[in-house]
């Protein structure tokens, strides 16, 4: 089966979240199941290389408003299809954000073209490759059904949510000039509050629905989570499912991971030992041999790290140590770098991206803390698992899905792989913190964990198994 993925980022060309790791991985996964999936990818000047090298597959001499072509490349192991419209896309800095931190104001023409054009491909505009089914990733990609809907098409669509809190709402003004009838905003489609939804649009007329944790799946039903479609999603309910996001193995191995000081596996933890001490160097934090603690995220609200901020007192008093990777809300990063001045050689905060950087803190530190409000699936508890990196996570979508909490019974069990706490409150996260420094303090407890999770599978076979049946189902 050939199967067309529409998506705004894609792992290792362009990457601003968790996205992208999930589109540069599924496909591969897929491959030996006997799916096919090519990509179709805007061309962001990232991807400039590739597109340099691929070949015309279809010239778009108008559109929304500038000439465009669609080029496809291999690269990576990933069948690409560059969407090169230079008046969209052809911009530096953010993917999503003008240079003032904004949204790019034209952002519903570029992401409606994106979509525009995948449905064209859909309906065969190619010559020799028609895709059996789309697979249209968050709001970017939403109106990939919206328009095989306007044009009477009957390919399967399945609208995939990565995170509900970014919805593409905008005037009811732009269903013109992206060329979609008028009959798109009711409210059975994509009117929302008297405004245009790109999410809802897709979310109503896919074919299927789906999430990236059977938590946030149920969570997404829920007024407290589902960001005003809490009832779209109810009507959609019988449609909807949630299947777990999975890690590249070949990626994130600490066996063979060049980006880290040591490799090491669950049977040579000791090794991990000289991972830390880099970390604690590269951090400029005091060689302790406390518990730890490490952050790799954007600094939003989503991420619930000012609760961390609350606690950091009671972490420190713990004789414990941080360190944070992460950049986004100005205000926190301040924050952050306030609490590493005022706490030199115990929390260590670079404010960025470093993919490389991330390894090594996966590698190097004793537990990774993720105290978000809501997490659809979450990656970095994943690779926390899998290098023996003890994930503290709150209870909440795809962090109650892939960790297992280490109370008492689970610890007599011998299942336990993490630490979970609610509720998501800076009391709960400071009690997590606490549980988790009481296990590192006992040695046999703590690396019998910590192997433990190494062996959990976090991989993608289960999961693209499940994406697979889906696909042939509406095939
Ligand atoms: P989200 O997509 O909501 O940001 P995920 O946990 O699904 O959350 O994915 C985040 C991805 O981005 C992970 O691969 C993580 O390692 C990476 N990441 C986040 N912040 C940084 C950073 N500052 N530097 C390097 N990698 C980062
Ligand atoms: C979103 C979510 C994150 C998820 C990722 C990939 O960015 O915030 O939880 O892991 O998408 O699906």
């Amino acid at each position: 089966m050939n199967i067309l993925f529409v998506a705004s980022e894609c792992a290792p060309f362009i990457k601003t979240g968790g996205l992208a790791d999930v589109i540069g991985a599924v496909p591969k996964a897929l491959a030996p199941l006997g799916a096919k999936v090519r990509i179709l990818l805007p061309a962001y000047p990232a991807l400039s290389a590739e597109l340099a090298r691929g070949r015309e597959v279809l010239p778009l001499p108008d559109l929304l408003g500038g000439p465009a072509r669609v080029v496809a490349v291999t690269a990576r192991g990933l069948d690409l299809f560059l969407l090169d419209a230079p008046h969209l896309f052809d911009r530096a800095g953010n993917i999503y954000l003008g240079p003032d931190g904004t949204d790019w104001p034209d952002n519903a023409l570029r992401f409606g073209a994106l979509s525009q054009v995948g449905a064209q491909i859909a309906m065969g505009a190619l010559d020799g490759w028609v895709p059996d089914l789309v697979n249209a990733h968050d709001w970017q990609a939403a109106l990939v059904p919206a328009y095989l809907h306007a044009a009477g098409s009957a390919v399967p669509t399945v609208m995939t949510i990565h995170n509900i809190a970014f919805q593409g709402v905008f005037d009811a003004d732009v269903l013109a000039p992206l060329g979609l009838p008028a009959d798109m905003f009711t409210v059975d489609k994509g009117e929302y509050y008297g405004r245009f939804s790109f999410l809802k649009c897709g979310l109503m007329l896919a074919s299927k629905v789906t999430t990236v944790s059977p938590t946030y799946a149920r969570e997404l039903m829920d007024p407290g989570f589902g960001m005003g479609l809490d009832g779209v999603m109810q009507a959609r309910r019988a449609d909807l499912t949630g299947i777990v996001n999975g890690i590249d193995l070949d990626v994130w191995n600490p066996e063979t991971d060049p980006a880290i000081a040591a490799p090491y596996s669950a049977r040579n933890l000791r090794k991990k030992a000289q991972n830390k001490s880099a970390l604690q160097d590269r951090f400029g934090l005091t060689p302790d041999a406390g518990p730890l603690f490490c952050v790799i995220s954007r600094l939003t609200t989503q991420k619930g790290l000012d609760l961390l901020l609350e606690v950091l007192p009671s972490l420190l008093a713990h004789g414990a140590q941080l360190a944070l990777l992460g950049t986004g809300d100005k205000g926190m990063e301040q924050a952050f770098a306030d609490a590493a001045s005022r706490h030199a050689g115990q929390v260590g905060v670079i404010i960025g991206y470093d993919e490389s950087l991330s390894h090594l803190m996966q590698a190097g530190s004793d537990a990774i803390v993720i105290p978000s409000r809501f997490e659809p699936c979450g990656l970095t508890q994943l690779y926390g698992l899998r290098y023996g990196t003890i994930p503290v996570v709150a209870r909440t979508g795809g962090l109650a899905d892939t960790v297992i909490d280490a109370n008492l019974a689970a610890l007599d069990a011998g299942c336990a792989t993490g630490v979970q706490f609610a509720p998501v409150t800076a009391m709960g996260l400071e009690q997590a913190i606490a549980r988790t420094c009481d296990l590192f303090a006992q040695p046999k407890v703590w690396a019998a964990m910590q192997r433990r999770a190494m062996r959990q599978s976090v991989g993608w076979e289960t999961s693209a198994r499940a994406y697979q049946t889906l696909f042939q189902a509406l095939i």
